[in-house]
Order: structure tokens, then sequence, then C-alpha cells
């Protein structure tokens, strides 16, 4: 859960995009909550704790209103630097992203429904030196703390991968005296070779893509190259990750009638190898997936969530895994949010910007225009096409669509869903052919 920060004429919003909270606070407050972020993370103690401890440096009623309201305490940047830099700050949004970074699109697996439309590098890739340049030094001088590295898959271009692993974490040490939070998304390809050097790198997390429990049909269904077991690079490259305490989890991306049934034995799985998170995620209609027709219905969601519950009660009470299903029962009027332009910043294999990786058809690049170009954060900042997903003052949700029971499947909290299925970005007006009646 990560906090952002808005700012007009010197009020300050913190906003909680994924679970709607957005708190107001003024040039006092927002120093103060920048500073408990800031204590919290380093000494890690509890609220009692700091509340004895720095009652001198941050009100006791902030303290008190920050543990009553449940305020979120992750953030996708360094707070120190959002608070040395408060003054220079301009109306808008004032924090860094987390940056979700394309290392290539090169991919040896074919995934029916990967949201990539094709796997083939038609344009110049970036080269390492613009990566460091108007990617890595921008942010980590913005004060960006997180990182996704993503593909096609990173370890087929392992060295290219491990470079900007490495740039990363020398940038951010050496300007704030920190580690960055590093991610790696990957098919699991090698990764069981490769984790150590990722590790000592910097890489302190990884999402391994697994489509099924049953060795067979995981391989039957991404469809690796050249006689690769998929199934097994996950599992090795699960205990390699293990062994080195990575933060490990599996993403699952379920397809209509493909592997819904194997959910309940992917919760045992994960499970079994002690990941610390299970994905569950029901498959956007984007790239591939849209090209090849795979579209989830009510009747498919309805199995996707009981098999879901099936296989949460399997679990022994001590189990420590951790299982992610987006919300399907949203309450009434919710508005669509989701890391869209407060959270997420997805750059392309040739530095092209997108509000997201499911948002990369191309009419939906961002302005002004590519990394090679202008910097991250000057897109970051200025793009008009990511200031329009910042109107989070008005809803985006009608009456029918708010009301609607359908609606947590139908399109949930993600924008990039509704783009997909209705070719939108809201739903003040309920769409003439909709979820519900397909
Ligand atoms: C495009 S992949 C790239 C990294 C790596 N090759 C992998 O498979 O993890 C990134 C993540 O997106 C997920 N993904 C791909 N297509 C998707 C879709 N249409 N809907 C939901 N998730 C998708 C994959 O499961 C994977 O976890
Ligand atoms: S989801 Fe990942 S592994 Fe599958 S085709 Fe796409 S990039 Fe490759
Ligand atoms: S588009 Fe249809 S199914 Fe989706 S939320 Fe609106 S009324 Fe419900």
């Amino acid at each position: 859960m990560t906090a952002i920060l808005l700012k007009k004429d010197q009020v300050f919003h913190v906003m909680d995009p994924y679970y709607g909270g957005l708190w107001e606070l003024d040039r006092v407050g927002i120093e103060q909550y920048l500073k408990f972020l800031e204590i919290y993370k380093n000494d890690e103690v509890s609220t009692e704790k700091i509340k004895k401890k720095y009652s001198k440096i941050i009100s006791q009623e902030m303290i008190d209103f920050m543990i009553k309201e449940k305020m979120p305490i992750d953030t996708t940047y360094f707070p120190r630097v959002i608070l040395e830099n408060i003054n220079e700050a301009e109306d808008g949004i004032i924090v860094p992203p987390e940056i979700i970074l394309e290392v290539n699109r090169k991919c040896n697996y074919r995934c029916p429904w990967c949201y990539i439309p094709t796997m083939e590098e038609q344009d110049e890739t970036l080269t390492l030196k613009e990566i460091e340049e108007q990617i890595i030094i921008p942010f980590v001088n913005k004060g960006a703390k997180c990182w996704t590295l993503t593909g096609g898959e990173p370890s087929v271009t392992f060295e290219r991968t491990l470079s900007i692993v490495k740039m990363i974490s020398k940038y951010t040490k050496e300007k704030h005296g920190e580690e960055a939070d590093i991610s790696i998304l990957s098919n699991g390809y090698k990764f069981s070779e490769y984790a150590e050097k990722y590790f000592e790198a910097g890489v302190s997390k990884v999402q391994f893509q697994l489509s099924s429990p049953y060795e067979e049909e995981e391989i039957k269904l991404r469809n690796p190259k050249g006689g690769i077991n998929s199934f097994e690079h996950v599992i090795e490259g699960v205990k390699k990750a293990n062994e080195l305490r990575y933060f490990t989890s599996i993403n699952m991306v379920v397809s209509p009638d493909k592997n819904i049934k194997g959910i309940k034995d992917m919760i045992l799985l994960a499970d079994n190898l002690k990941l610390d998170m299970l994905r569950i995620t029901p498959v956007v209609m984007a790239g591939m997936a849209k090209e090849n027709g795979i579209c989830l219905d009510i009747e498919n969601y309805t199995k996707i969530k009981n098999n879901t519950k099936a296989g949460r009660e399997l679990l022994k009470e001590d189990s420590t895994l951790e299982i992610y299903l987006p919300h399907f029962d949203l309450e009434n009027d919710r508005p669509m949010r989701c890391g869209l332009g407060f959270i997420d910043f997805y750059i392309d294999y040739r530095g092209i910007v997108f509000p997201c990786n499911n948002l990369i058809d191309d009419e939906l690049k961002c302005d002004p225009g590519t990394i090679k170009e202008f910097t991250g954060p000057e897109i970051w900042f200025g793009s008009k096409m990511l200031n329009r997903f910042r109107d989070y003052l008005n809803t985006n949700i009608g009456e029918e669509c708010g009301a609607c029971e359908y609606r947590g499947m139908c399109v949930g909290n993600c924008i990039a869903r509704c783009w997909q299925r209705y070719g939108k970005f809201d739903l003040l007006e309920m769409p003439k052919e909709c979820f519900r009646t397909i």
C-alpha cells in the first residue's frame, strides 16, 4: 500500500489509490507525516514506542491521527527526499513513482494471454547509457526507491538486466545512502542460476509466473521454446530465491477453462514451497489475450472466487502464505482507482512511456515524448495523459455501474480493464454492450 502526496495551494493530499483512502493535511501535517514515515521505516518499532520516543518531533495528535486512520506507510520514494524538497514542490503530484522498466522485449515462452502484442523488438532498444542518464539518475535524484524490472523475459538478456540492477543500486546508495527496492518479474527461466548474482547486485523481490500446479499443463499453457521445462524452472527458482531470502511470489494468470480448476492445488503448492505471496490474477483482455479472444465471464469469475476460497480453507492455521486476489465485492459507488497515474510508471523497451503495462496501445502513449528526449521525471510530473488519471476528486463511476453487483468482476478497480473491455476510461454511463449481458 503506497502513499501518494498531492498538493493544492499548500494543502496536501495523501492518497491510497487502491484502498480509496484520502487525507488532507496542511504544511505542518505533511512534514510530520513524512517524518513519521522516515522514522517508522528506520526503527521498525511498535507505534507505542514511536509515541514515547518521538513525541518531541511529531505531535501526539498527529501520531494518534495516523494510527487511528491507518494511514499508509509504504512508499515508492524516500520520504526524507520529499521533505527536503518540499519548498520547491509545485501543484500536482509531488512524489516519484515505482518505475516499471521493460529491460527487453524478448521472450522464450509464448503465453497466449501475454499483454504484449508481439515479442519482436521492432524499434531500437534503449541503450544502457540512455537508461542510466534519462531514467535512473534523474529518478534517483527525485527520491525514487522502488523499481520493477520486467520484459519480455529479463533473464533472456541476463547481463543487460544485471547491469541495470547494478546502476540502480549504485546511484541510490551514492545519493541517499540506502538500498533501492528492486523487484524482478520472471517466467522462471534460469532464475536459479542467476539468483545469486541478481541478489548481490540488489534485487530483493522476485515474482515468478506459473500458470498451473501440474507440470504437463503448465508446459502446455505457457508454451516454452526448445523443450524448456517451464514448471521445473519456476520450482528451482523459488527454492533458490527462498534460500537467499528474497521476497518470493508466484503470479498465476487465470484464463477461461484453462487453469481455473487448478487454483486449489496451486494454493497448496505455493504453501508447500513456502512462498511469501501467491497472486491469482484474472486475465486482462490486453495484447495477445485480446487477439486470442481470452476473456472471462461471470461463471469463470465465480469459479475463481470459489476455488480460491476453498484453497484458502485447506491451509493450516500456521500457514504464512499471503494470497492476493482482487476484491470482487466492492462497495457501491467506489471510483475506479489503481496505480495508474499515482504509483506506476511503465517504460517500454524503446523508451516509450505508457500509463500501465495493460495500457500499451499506441494511442495511449504518455506525452510529451520518449525517454530519449525527456527524462523519466519530466514525463511523470508533466504528462497530460497521466494527469487525466489524477482527477481523484471526481468520480469515474456512474449510478448504474456503481450499484452493479458484477462491477468487481467486470472492471473492479482497474481502469485498464475498463479500457480494454469498453474503450473508455470511465463508467459514468453504462456501456450498451455490457459484461453482465455477455
Ligand atoms: C509480461 S510478463 C513479463 C515478465 C516475465 N516474462 C513473466 O512472465 O513474468 C509480466 C507479468 O504480466 C503477467 N501478464 C501477462 N499478460 C497478462 C494479462 N493479459 N493479464 C494479466 N496478467 C498478465 C504475467 O503473468 C507476468 O506475471
Ligand atoms: S507473460 Fe512473460 S513469459 Fe509469457 S510470453 Fe509474456 S513475457 Fe513471455
Ligand atoms: S458495465 Fe455492466 S457489468 Fe460492468 S459495472 Fe457497469 S453495469 Fe455492471
